[in-house]
């Protein structure tokens, strides 16, 4: 069996207990190791053994509450930056996303760290753009609370299009180090970068030279209109949150017109659609790891995560009804709608839609044997569903283990899989398609 383009991989991490599954860190085979840099080497080495094309490192800057950290909740223990050098070290082939959230660092900080990365990992670098989600993030950065999205996307443009300014600053101009000559850089084609807009501004040079890659591929997660329409403009690769095929096709669709749009080819986008595979012996195995994984989650760390994200207290809700039974007063509070649609086709009540979100944040568990789960990706792919998937764990770091273990060969052997090469930047492996046959 063959296809015109490769399934895309990508592990999500982040660097505490959790990534989606608020309870995987307490599985009694996960390692909590966060603290230790080999532990973080290992696994990117066990991704690119596995042929995954990507990891990239989430991040959250602060935990609202308590119950967060007590629970283990999503929480990010150390800075992504200086750990995705880490790993880019351990590995050769694979493509590294890092988080930085252009609500809260400025854009000189943000090309220089990204060039830098870029540079030292040979061009593997991919940077996810985030606005980020709520004002307890904005207090620990200076910011009394988060600005409108509006505000948020806009700047976030504004960054975009500096950033890409001062990247491009260099013009052909390179490091000579020239002794003979006394020449360090040739400065001739070195232009300084002038930018006024109405959120953001800069004058003078870019001291970093080009990165391989020219700059980082542009990775991006936002889900409202303003969000896809930016990720419409600027992403290489989306990273998406949908429930089932339905809505994954309808996403897709959507995105792939939009990208259009903006005069791009529908193929500079990869759209990624998130699963949780859980992989047993036979089926029954599979589902009874799923039954038991899930249990683990506690009912206060998921109110928690559903306030950090969503930005509503669910706990005066109305939890035993059907979660789109609600009131419309209750739908209009912050983005609640993100749960009921999720809910809708299974008919859950709100109280099942939130312990779903503090597990898989209403994305698909793909539960079975390999086979099984192998059939079911490729069923996501083959309707139009997504380029591929970004493979969320529910054991740290079992499920990679698992998953390249017994799904990847599956895969592999049916041709979906970009086999990589070694020298390839990230942005070059993302666009690479089989051989026509
Ligand atoms: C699937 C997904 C993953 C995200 N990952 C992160 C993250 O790791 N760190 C972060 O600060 N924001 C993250 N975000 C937040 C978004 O990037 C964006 O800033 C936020 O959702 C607000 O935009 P929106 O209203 O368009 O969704 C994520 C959002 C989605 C939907």
């Amino acid at each position: 069996m063959t296809s015109d383009r490769y399934m895309r991989f990508v592990a999500m991490l982040m660097t505490g207990p959790t990534q989606h599954h608020t309870a995987a860190w307490r599985h009694p085979e996960s390692v909590n190791a966060q603290l230790d840099p080999q532990w973080w080497q290992e696994i990117a080495r066990t991704l690119e053994r596995g042929s995954f094309d990507g990891l990239f490192l989430a991040d959250t800057l602060t935990f609202g509450n308590t119950a967060i950290a007590d629970k283990g909740g999503q929480i990010a223990l150390l800075d992504p930056l200086p750990l995705i050098a880490l790993m880019a070290q351990a590995t050769s082939r694979i493509g590294l996303g890092v988080t930085v959230s252009t609500t809260f660092v400025p854009p000189y900080g943000i090309a220089r760290s990204l060039s830098t990365l870029d540079i030292i990992s040979g061009g593997r670098l991919a940077w996810n753009v985030v606005t980020s989600w709520n004002d307890v993030e904005a207090k620990v950065m200076s910011q009394e609370s988060l600005p409108p999205r509006e505000a948020r996307y806009q700047r976030a443009h504004e960054i975009l299009e500096l950033c890409m300014e001062f990247w491009s600053s260099w013009n052909g101009a390179r490091v000579v180090a020239d002794k003979e000559a006394g020449h360090f850089i040739d400065t001739s084609a070195l232009s300084p970068v002038a930018f006024e807009g109405e959120y953001v501004s800069a004058s003078g040079y870019y001291s970093t030279p080009p990165s391989p890659q020219g700059h980082p591929v542009i990775m991006q997660a936002g889900s409202s209109a303003a969000g896809r329409d930016f990720a419409a403009r600027w992403a290489e690769l989306v990273f998406t949150l949908q429930h089932d095929l339905e809505d994954m096709q309808a996403f897709y669709a959507e995105m792939k017109e939009r990208v259009a749009a903006y005069g791009r080819a529908p193929e500079e986008l990869s759209i990624l659609t998130s699963v949780d595979p859980i992989i047993g012996e036979t089926t029954e195995i599979a589902r009874e790891k799923q039954a038991y994984i899930n249990s683990l989650v506690e009912w206060d760390v998921a109110v928690a995560t559903v306030k950090n994200h969503l930005g509503v207290d669910v706990s005066d809700l109305p939890l035993d009804e059907p979660a789109d039974a609600l009131p419309d007063e209750a739908l209009s509070i912050g983005a609640l709608d993100v749960l009921v649609k999720g809910a809708r086709r299974e008919k859950l009540t709100l109280r099942e839609a939130v312990f779903r979100y503090a597990t898989s944040d209403l994305t698909p568990q793909v539960v079975g044997t390999p086979e099984e789960v192998a059939d079911q990706l490729e069923e996501y792919f083959r309707g139009d569903g997504c380029d591929g998937f970004i493979v969320t764990p529910t054991q740290m770091p079992g499920t990679f283990e698992a998953f390249t273990r017994s799904v990847m060969p599956i895969l592999q052997r049916r041709g979906f899989i970009d086999p990589g090469v070694n020298g390839r930047t990230f942005r070059q492996h993302l666009r690479a398609a089989p051989a026509a046959h």
